[in-house]
């Protein structure tokens, strides 16, 4: 419990007490403004340096190409060769610190943070801060995982088309129900997009298309919104649903991985695991990734017979619904973003490893 001064003198002591407090604090805080005064004149300075050293670094390699383009009238010695692609190896590996560089300095936003946010400054500006970020952002996957799970579940078994009509009710299929349902998704979708620009923002190498494919869905789940009841509707609701409940159950699984490379990088000093050698981590990394992938080519392939299912019907004589084909044309985009992406990475994976396998020989 905090001290209560009880006589005259004893509070004219605490008064006393409380002003050098107030005169500390007044000293502190200024500090902290002058400070961050010299935070942001080091900010820009630094920005303006690394796009300087970023042109005159494009300048040099051009002039490198023109030289090597004329290398046999200027008759270049096999040192001079040498020494060139050097500097071209050093010019590229600049780029990479520059951009780890601009990770912690303040940057304009891109045109969709700019539409969303406004200018408003959303780099982090320490380690903690970003980490702190990127869990909670797979945190909010997980809550809305379980929740979109539980919700598609109960419109797929609960609120289902055959259930309804058996009982005798008129209007099938729990209509309001999966309308939540579906502006859930788009607010969902909507939210990661915002989301994942700020961690690209912060430094993250999350590829375009993660952030494109959550576009796509929003999109999808927007028209999903707007399709009318009807037969055509209440054919393929199953089928959504169903394709729903699995995708909540992969997002579960990749949330597993996902945060586990994410805490045993921070473990490991917080690099990215493409550039990471240390033996545990990639056995770890191509044990989750060996587990996961199959789950997740199942998911592409469901993605792609949602997208076959729709077209077909879009060909029958009673459908009349533009969501028809739209939804059909979002998925098979969604099919062939993820497959190729998804087979990209591994590649890619897989390259690095036997790169620094042969090196580490
Ligand atoms: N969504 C959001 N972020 C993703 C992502 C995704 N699908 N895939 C990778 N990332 C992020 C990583 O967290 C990492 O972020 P960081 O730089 O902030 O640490 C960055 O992108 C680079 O990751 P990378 O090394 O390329 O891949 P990974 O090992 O983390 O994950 C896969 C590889 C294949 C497991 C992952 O890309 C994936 O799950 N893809 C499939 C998604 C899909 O198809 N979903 C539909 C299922 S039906």
């Amino acid at each position: 419990m905090l001290f209560s001064p009880t006589g005259v003198s004893e509070c004219f002591r605490e008064w006393g007490d409380i002003e050098k407090d107030y005169q500390q604090i007044q000293d502190t805080h200024r500090l902290y403004k002058q400070k961050l005064e010299e935070v942001t004149k080091l900010q820009v300075s630094c920005t303006a340096a690394i796009e300087r050293q970023r042109k005159k670094l494009k300048e040099l390699s051009a002039s490198l190409e023109e030289c090597k383009a004329k290398h046999p009238e200027q008759k270049l010695s096999p040192e001079d060769v040498e020494s060139i692609a050097d500097i071209e190896v050093s010019i590229g590996e600049r780029d990479n610190t520059f951009s780890e560089m601009e990770a912690f300095l303040p940057k304009k936003n891109g045109l969709y943070l700019t539409l969303v946010l406004g200018n408003v400054n959303v780099t982090l500006l320490n380690k903690q801060s970003k980490f702190a970020y990127k869990d909670e952002y797979e945190k909010f996957k997980l809550v809305l995982t379980v929740i979109l799970f539980l919700f598609s579940f109960t419109c797929r078994f609960l609120f289902s088309y055959r259930n309804l009509t058996r009982t005798g009710l008129r209007r099938p299929s729990g209509g309001a129900l999966d309308a939540m349902f579906n502006f859930l998704l788009v607010w969902y979708y909507c939210t990661l997009t915002i989301r994942e620009s700020i961690l690209i923002n912060n430094g993250s190498r999350i590829r375009g298309w993660w952030v494109f494919h959550h576009y796509v869905s929003t999109f999808l789940s927007g028209v999903m919104l707007t399709w009318p009841e009807g037969t055509l509707y209440q054919m393929f609701r199953n089928q959504f649903l169903s394709y729903c409940l699995y995708q909540s159950f992969v997002q579960f699984l990749q949330y597993y991985y996902q945060s586990g490379c994410l805490y045993r990088l921070r473990a490991l000093g917080e690099r990215h695991n493409m550039d990471l050698t240390v033996e545990g981590f990639q056995s770890w990394m191509w044990r989750g990734l060996t587990f996961l992938l199959p789950f997740l080519f199942f998911g592409h392939f469901w993605q792609l017979y949602n997208s076959v299912t729709l077209f077909k019907m879009f060909q029958l004589p009673e459908c009349k619904e533009w969501q028809v084909a739209m939804c059909g044309c979002s998925y098979m985009v969604l099919y062939l973003g993820n497959f190729i992406t998804t087979l990209g990475v591994v590649y890619q994976k897989y390259m690095k490893n036997q790169d620094n396998k042969s090196k580490s020989l």
